[in-house]
């Protein structure tokens, strides 16, 4: 037996594989943090070292005091966590008052957690509020199409939201309460970190002005599925653009995606609806 045997250090490993094949994360772009399960620390605590160092956050939150976090290191690049967890991937311990982290495996050599911990554990502190402890999923990615229109579509969650749910019928039944937006900001530190899990505390994703994308959920699966679902209403409505010249001949009116929303039983953020 060995920490790679755990059911959930496969999972996240697979995770991060599946995101470098559909092109999301050029060299060390991206990251992907998951708050595990008591029982899953409990199978993985066999393997943990001593702990290391604690280092402070620069952000806090004291509702995620104790808990442990499967992060990807800062500088590393996802295509190589499958050939090489240990020198890639982690697990860090947040201490009781939850403003710094720990090693306690993984990250070996010297290895640190993404540079944008700071923003994932603001995102969480947020999302499991919002969904009263039922999130463990912070992802960041760089997905070409959701990054190319930022630079066409006005710097709103009213814009982003309605053009994506257009671009794809299953759009509005996947994230029904659409995605936030934050301006171009210097990546990661602790502004930035605020400023997202202020969009976090009522959007499930948010999109970073000329960067990428992070998203929340439940599981690895679900929150894969929204990057990958956000990434392709992106993909479609560039292509609508580019081959349209920039005009659009038919769309998804408001009256159809009320009509989806009643249909598939989800609430659609009514304030982005024109009529
Ligand atoms: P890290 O290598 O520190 O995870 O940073 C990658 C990234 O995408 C920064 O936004
Ligand atoms: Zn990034």
């Amino acid at each position: 037996m060995s920490i790679l045997d755990v059911k959930i250090i496969n999972d996240y490993i697979r995770t991060i594989t599946d995101g470098w094949e559909q092109g999301w994360h050029e060299r060390n772009g991206g990251n992907l943090t998951y708050r595990m399960t008591k029982d899953e620390v409990a199978a993985c605590r066999p393997y943990f070292t001593e702990g290391g160092a604690w280092v402070e956050m620069g952000v806090s939150a004291a509702h995620l005091g104790g808990e442990y976090f499967l992060t990807t290191g800062s500088g590393k690049f996802f295509r190589n966590v499958c050939l090489d967890p240990v020198h890639n991937i982690g697990i860090v311990e947040i201490n009781p008052e939850g403003n710094a982290w720990r090693i306690v495996w993984g990250l070996e050599g010297g290895a640190r957690p993404t540079s944008e911990f700071p923003s994932h554990f603001m995102n969480h502190a947020v999302r499991v509020k919002a969904t009263n402890g039922a999130c463990r999923v912070i992802y960041h990615a760089h997905p070409a199409n959701i990054i190319a229109m930022t630079y066409t579509t006005p710097l709103t969650a009213k814009a982003f939201t309605r053009a994506l749910w257009q671009s794809a019928t299953e759009c509005p039944v996947v994230f029904p309460g659409g995605v936030g937006v934050v301006p171009w900001m210097v990546p990661g530190g602790a502004d930035i970190a605020l400023a997202t899990s202020k969009e976090m505390e009522t959007y499930e994703a948010a999109v970073w002005a000329h960067h990428g994308l992070f998203c929340s959920g439940p599981d690895l699966d679900i929150t894969f599925g929204l990057m990958h679902t956000i990434e392709k209403a992106a993909e479609i409505y560039n292509l609508v653009l580019a081959t349209g010249g920039g005009k659009i001949l038919a769309t998804i009116s408001d009256e159809n995606l009320r009509a989806i929303a009643k249909e598939f039983g989800v609430t659609l953020r009514e304030e982005f609806l024109d009529n």
